[in-house]
């Protein structure tokens, strides 16, 4: 079994491959063999630019070749659950870009065909995996900063491409989708507790979607996150944790780099910590490899990314109706 290698096929030609790409070839356990697009023209053009060694013109195709043992579905979020389901069905584990699915009902059928099937399906929330998010949920569990009170994460950029898919409400566009998913889902993390209550305001633009979102979400205990995102104000990330008895900063918490530091203050002192990191997005196709080859579950369960559906789920609800939302 140890020698086996995952053959992965790549389902269309998303521009989040590039990131991808370069793990699955790094990986002793994985390797790419195929990618399938919506015209057979531009899947040959994308597996001659990347040299991968099979293209199909559709992505059926894809799904019926025998060879493929993991699916990457980077599509525009509306068409995941869609996508994600029909692999599992061909047999397929499924590597799905994030967010899973656009309610809570998609999860749920994407669990039930994923538990039939008897296939791994795990979202790609790469940050997920690696070692400075890791350290900063032991720092936190350890009592590093006493009890915490509050988790605060934003994620902004200017998005300027025209006819991007993430501007789209039919495809599942919107900020929150996009990248108010992270820091929802750090909070979650590093408090390992369910929001039982949330808040949204919503900025919308002129396609229909959210480009600016603020939220609060009500932890049990009185515990508190402050999120923000936005696709109008100038690349930002950032995530604070503040305990009783210190704070911790994390100048990238969503895209760490190889060489991390984060910060934890206590009054008057800043004591920095330095983090040795990895490739990012090697953590997600190791992870796979673990759970397929050697049966462990994926360090993103479904259950934990339903979680998440739920919570931005009752944001936009949130925003919608200029109310609080319970969270059942
Ligand atoms: N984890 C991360 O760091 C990260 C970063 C960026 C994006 N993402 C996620 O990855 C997904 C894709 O994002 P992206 O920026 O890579 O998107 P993208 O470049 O626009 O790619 C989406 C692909 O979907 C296919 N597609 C099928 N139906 C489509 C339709 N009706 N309209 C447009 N495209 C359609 C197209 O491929 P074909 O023409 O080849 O069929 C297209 O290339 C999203 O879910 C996003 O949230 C994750």
């Amino acid at each position: 079994m140890s020698d086996r290698k995952l053959r992965w096929g790549l389902l269309s030609t998303a521009r989040i491959n590039r990131a991808l790409i370069p793990p699955l070839r790094m990986s002793p356990r994985n390797e790419l063999v195929a990618v399938a697009s919506r015209t057979q023209e531009k899947a040959d053009a994308y597996a001659r630019e990347w040299q991968i060694p099979k293209a199909y013109g559709s992505y059926e195709a894809l799904l019926a070749d025998p060879d493929i043992d993991v699916v990457y579905v980077p599509l525009p979020n509306s068409m995941h659950e869609h996508w994600t389901i029909e692999a599992a069905k061909a047999g397929k584990h499924v590597l799905c870009e994030k967010p899973l699915a656009i309610s809570v009902a998609e999860v749920d059928a994407i669990r039930a065909v994923a538990e039939q099937a008897g296939v791994v399906v795990t979202e790609a929330f790469m940050y997920r995996h690696h070692p400075q998010t890791l350290k900063v949920k032991e720092l936190v569990d350890a009592g590093a900063i006493g009890q915490v009170r509050l988790v605060r994460g934003s994620f902004s950029f200017n998005l300027t491409r025209e006819g991007d898919v993430r501007l789209d409400p039919l495809l599942g566009g919107g900020s929150l989708w996009d990248v108010g998913c992270y820091p929802v889902s750090y909070a979650r993390f590093v408090l390992g507790k369910e929001p039982v209550e949330v808040f949204g305001r919503k900025v919308v633009g002129r396609s229909g979607v959210d480009e600016t979102f603020t939220g609060n979400l009500r932890f049990p205990d009185n515990v508190h996150a402050q999120i923000d995102c936005s696709f109008r104000a100038t690349f930002r990330t950032h995530v604070e944790i503040v305990g009783s008895e210190g704070a911790i900063s994390i100048p990238h918490p969503f895209k760490p780099g190889l060489e991390e530091q984060i910060f934890i203050t206590r009054g008057d002192d800043s004591e920095r910590i330095a983090i040795q990191g990895q490739e990012l997005y090697l953590g997600e196709v190791e992870d796979m490899a673990d759970a397929v080859l050697l049966g462990r579950p994926p360090r993103i369960s479904l259950a934990d990314s339903r979680a998440n559906v739920a919570a931005l789920v009752a944001l936009l609800e949130s925003a919608e109706r200029r109310q609080p939302v319970p969270i059942a």
